[in-house]
């Protein structure tokens, strides 16, 4: 089976982090975004994961190339010239996607989190017979996403509406379809939306069913949801195999830790907290709901919450950071400073503090 994942956009939404690298390989409880697709595709059989790109290819394909070797599965690039949107990559890939066995491929949206039920979704697929199977969740704020107006007991989709501005539903599009290849012949070489202009029609000849996803799911391409996407992440691990997180007097709740990282004395850390390779944590810090990437350092008695630190950055000793805040690459932090919600860019040195939420350059 093969598979595709829509890798392109900006990532402007998860700004500075993006300055730096791609979405994709944003890392997401101390592994990059894509992996934790590879690696759920690659459980369930997929032996050939087509890269949808438009946006620094030569870095993630130089990133995947160990990759390639170590979880033995291919990956190949399908490069945009101009952005294609969500549908059109599909038809530029048309080539690799199609074999002689006819068999229907999996599309990902690159920043969709969830326990992926691949296996779940190849059966309902085959059961119910229709051309295209889209994975479904339950969400409080619609708007935002693809909505989903469906029959409950056979998952027949009625209508598919890309972020509606009335209300038509709550059910929304998880970014994760099983497509049979003959989807592909809906679909012409030029930038379009399968959200908008694929899935309506499909739905219309009622040959499009919605599968309701068992467990988490989170788009995680804001900071926001990122934080709550570990959240949910973190909850699922320790029920599936608990022995990952990290325990310890010093730690509360759902924690993860890089095994090459220190952790000082009298630290008190979680919940809802990743800690990547070679970070130094120094004693007595207090961490909750944040991720901090690899190569960091948070000083004596800093606090952190609900808040992303980049990577190699340095946060200052007695230093309160919080209110998602987010630190790109290679920021410092002085002691003592306060960040309300500050979204540093890549570089900086913050000498004052941050009292309101805002964008520093
Ligand atoms: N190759 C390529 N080219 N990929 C693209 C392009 C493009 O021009 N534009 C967007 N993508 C990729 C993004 O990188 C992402 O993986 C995916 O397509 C969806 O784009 P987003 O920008 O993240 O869309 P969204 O989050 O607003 O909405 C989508 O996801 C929701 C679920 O998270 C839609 O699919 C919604 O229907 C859905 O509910
Ligand atoms: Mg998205």
């Amino acid at each position: 089976m093969k598979a595709l994942i829509l890798v392109g956009g900006f990532g402007t939404r998860l700004r500075p982090l993006t300055l730096s690298v791609p979405k994709p390989l944003v890392e997401f409880a101390n592994k990059p975004m894509i992996l934790h697709q590879i690696e759920a595709l690659k459980a369930i059989g997929v032996t050939e994961v087509v890269l949808a790109i438009n946006y620094q290819p030569e870095v993630m394909l130089n990133f995947l190339k160990d990759f390639e070797t170590k979880l033995e599965i291919k990956i190949t690039c399908s490069q945009e010239t101009e952005p294609l949107g969500t549908a059109g990559p599909l038809a530029l890939a048309r080539d690799k996607l199609i074999d002689e066995s006819g068999d229907p491929f999996f599309v990902l949206n690159s920043d969709v989190i969830s326990e992926y039920p691949l296996k779940q979704m190849i059966e309902f697929h085959k059961a119910h017979g229709g051309e295209a199977s889209i994975m479904v969740t339950k969400v409080d704020e619609p708007s935002k996403y693809g909505v989903v107006v469906m029959e409950e007991s056979t998952g027949e989709v009625e209508r598919f509406v890309e972020k509606p501005k009335i209300f038509v539903g709550n059910k929304i599009n998880a970014g994760i379809y099983l497509l049979n290849p003959s989807v592909l012949d809906r679909i012409e070489l030029r930038p379009t939306s399968i959200e908008k202009e694929v899935f309506p029609k499909i739905a219309a000849e009622n040959k499009l069913y919605g599968m309701v996803l068992p467990g988490f799911w989170m788009d995680i391409g804001q900071p926001r949801d990122y934080i709550a996407g570990l959240r949910l992440y973190l909850d699922s691990l320790r029920k599936k195999s608990s022995s990952k997180l990290a325990t310890g007097r010093h730690i509360l709740g759902n924690v993860l830790v890089d095994e090459t990282a220190k952790i000082g004395e009298g630290c008190l850390i979680g919940p809802d907290v990743a800690i990547g390779p070679g970070c130094v944590v120094e004693s007595g810090v207090r961490l909750s709901r944040c991720s901090v990437m690899r190569g960091v350092r948070i000083k004596k008695h800093a606090c952190i919450s609900s808040s992303i630190i980049g990577w190699h950055s340095t946060v200052g000793q007695w230093a309160r950071v919080e209110n998602l805040t987010i630190l790109g690459e290679d920021v410092h932090v002085c002691d003592e400073i306060y960040s309300n919600g500050g979204v540093v860019l890549p570089h900086k040195e913050i000498k004052s503090s941050i009292l309101k939420p805002e964008i520093v350059m």
